[in-house]
């Protein structure tokens, strides 16, 4: 579908203008980051710029060929061939985003490179050997999570080849954080001075998650849903403690004791 709502998206790093660079080359792109640093708000952007159907796979261990290329199905008693999204946009010269492709299985990995590779084409085996080959403005984006994550490995090297230009998101400076949360939920002044705060808490903990101090590190989504819930009026040191603090409890107590410590001295 054409992305209707425009998403809101701040390029504090260029990275929207290094993508619509590199798909006026011609070249596939690969952006590479931790959780909630922005990687799928920045492609859906990019799409609704260029006004592109944006086809999306989520990788998982469960995602199959099939979903790739499709499948023989019946319909009203017929055997019909139903396309995959990579077939279909081949066909369309529509965007495919790649999402987490690194926690995809080698074999469905396998069937990618074909597509992918200079000639951009794919035999459809599963069809009578029919070739399908890309529309030129045809264009690729995937995205994968550094190697801590669970369920990730290693992209094979011929298929990182394939996606020359990488982008590379982090988590911002404390005042562009400032600024994507402020696109996101309007504050008052006073609002902003807590939440500030919270994005200095975040930081924090981020680096504490960095050198493997803490087990866990908040990302945008956090120090987002923390102004939301100041600007709905929860108190400062409650909303923090829901954000931020709870979800420690999961490596037990003192993992959680070690952020309540924190957040007791930034909201007493
Ligand atoms: N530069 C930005 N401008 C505006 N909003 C942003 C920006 N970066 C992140 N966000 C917001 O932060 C949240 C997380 O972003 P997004 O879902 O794009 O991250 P992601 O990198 O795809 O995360 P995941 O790896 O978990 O899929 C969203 O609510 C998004 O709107
Ligand atoms: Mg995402």
């Amino acid at each position: 579908m054409l992305s209707q709502v425009e998403p809101v998206y701040i390029d504090w790093n260029n990275s929207l203008e290094i993508l619509n660079k590199a798909y006026d080359a011609g070249i596939f792109v690969l952006i590479i980051g931790a959780k909630g640093t922005g990687k799928t708000t920045l492609v859906r952007k990019f799409a609704h710029m260029r006004n592109k159907e944006l086809y999306t796979i989520n990788f998982s261990l469960r995602t199959r060929e099939s979903h790739l290329i499709g499948m023989q199905t019946i319909h009203n008693g017929n055997v019909e061939f139903v396309e995959g999204l990579l077939i279909k946009s081949m066909k369309n010269g529509s965007i495919l985003y790649l999402d987490e492709l690194n926690a995809a299985e080698a074999d469905v990995l396998l069937r990618l490179d074909e597509a992918l590779d200079d000639r951009r084409q794919i035999v459809l085996k599963e069809a009578g050997g029919q070739i399908i080959k890309a529309r030129d403005d045809w264009f690729v984006i995937a995205t994968i999570n550094p190697l801590s994550h669970m369920g990730t490995k290693e992209l094979p090297p011929q298929l990182l080849s394939r996606f020359p230009v990488r982008i590379r998101m982090e988590y911002p400076p404390a005042e562009t954080e400032m600024k994507i949360i402020g696109a996101h939920v309007q504050l008052s002044s006073k609002d902003e001075e807590i939440v500030r705060r919270a994005v200095k808490l975040a930081n924090t903990l981020r680096e504490a998650a960095s050198v493997e101090e803490l087990y866990y590190s908040p990302s945008i989504r956090e120090s987002i849903a923390f102004a939301k819930l100041i600007k709905q009026g929860v108190a400062p040191k409650l909303a923090a403690e829901a954000v931020f603090a709870n979800v420690y409890e999961q490596w037990g107590e003192t993992e959680y004791r070690k952020v309540m410590d924190l957040i007791t001295s930034l909201f007493s």
